[in-house]
């Protein structure tokens, strides 16, 4: 999608960003100040999914993207690793009917391969299920890196190209970003991290270029319905370039040159 379209739309929408996206971070830390098991702060950290989707839904965004579980949240132990599957699949159990009933398109993006057969059955029957609804896209990062999901690009890119259907010449960035996880959706306007780290952490790399970028110390678990919409305004105010001159330029343009 060309950037100026992007921008254009922004403005169009009053400010309002098409796709969000979040590192949901601090459940741990939330429990444990309550001396609470951690076990309890991603308990918590659902009831705050519930109204980040409830929120996008009122406010008309079309794309959520929210990080669950990293390509590296394995190296958690045993005991926590486990109690995160089993949430995956108990929240999407519970949850599935009613975001279908909502008009909600669930997809899962990450390397499924590594889940119990048994959760992989449930996400691939929620994709299914909810494959027509286009309200909300929620996309739930599971098992996702960004660095796995640019490496898998490639190696179907090679794999093209191997198989004679590709000319290599003809790979630039737009041809490969269709290989990418989320292709088909606008690239994230706003990322959000809850916490208080200031960094990435393997989530969307490429996709999120141009995204605005949002930190608060709030937990996960205390991310509530105000803080969703402060953050909203914090983007709105926003003066989106994309590498361009500011807008208030533009007319000065001619002369500068
Ligand atoms: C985020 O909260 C949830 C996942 C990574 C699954 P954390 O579990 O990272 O919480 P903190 O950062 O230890 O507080
Ligand atoms: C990022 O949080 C991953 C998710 C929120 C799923 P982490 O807690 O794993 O990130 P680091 O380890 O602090 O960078
Ligand atoms: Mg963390």
């Amino acid at each position: 999608m060309a950037h100026g379209e992007d921008s254009a739309t922004a403005a169009a929408r009053g400010g309002l960003p098409r796709h969000v996206a979040i590192v949901m971070d601090g459940n741990g830390r939330w429990a444990r100040r309550r001396g609470l098991p951690r076990s309890a702060g991603h308990r918590a950290g659902v009831q705050s999914v519930r109204c980040v989707v409830e929120a996008s839904l009122r406010r008309g965004i079309e794309a959520l993207t929210l990080f669950a579980f990293s390509s590296e949240n394995w190296r958690r132990p045993r005991q926590e690793v486990g109690l995160l599957m089993e949430l995956f699949l108990t929240t999407l159990q519970r949850e599935v009917q009613r975001l279908h009933e909502q008009g909600v398109r669930l997809r899962f993006i990450g390397d499924r391969a590594a889940f119990a057969p048994k959760l992989r059955a449930r996400i691939a029957e929620a994709e299914a299920l909810t494959a027509g609804n286009a309200t909300l896209h929620l996309n739930i990062a599971a098992n996702y890196g960004g660095r796995w999901d640019i490496a898998q690009a490639a190696r179907r890119i090679a794999e093209e190209a191997a198989a004679g259907r590709l000319d290599p010449v003809a790979v630039d960035a737009d041809r490969f970003g269709r290989h990418l996880c989320l292709a088909d959706l606008p690239e994230p306007d706003l990322l959000i991290r809850t916490g208080g780290e200031q960094r990435i952490s393997n989530f969307l790399l490429w996709q999120i270029a141009y995204t605005e970028l949002y930190f608060t110390d709030l937990l996960w678990p205390d991310f509530d319905e105000r803080a969703y919409d402060e953050a909203l305004a914090w983007y709105a105010g926003r003066e989106r370039r994309f590498g361009a001159l500011p807008s208030s330029a533009e007319g000065g343009r001619a002369n500068d040159a």
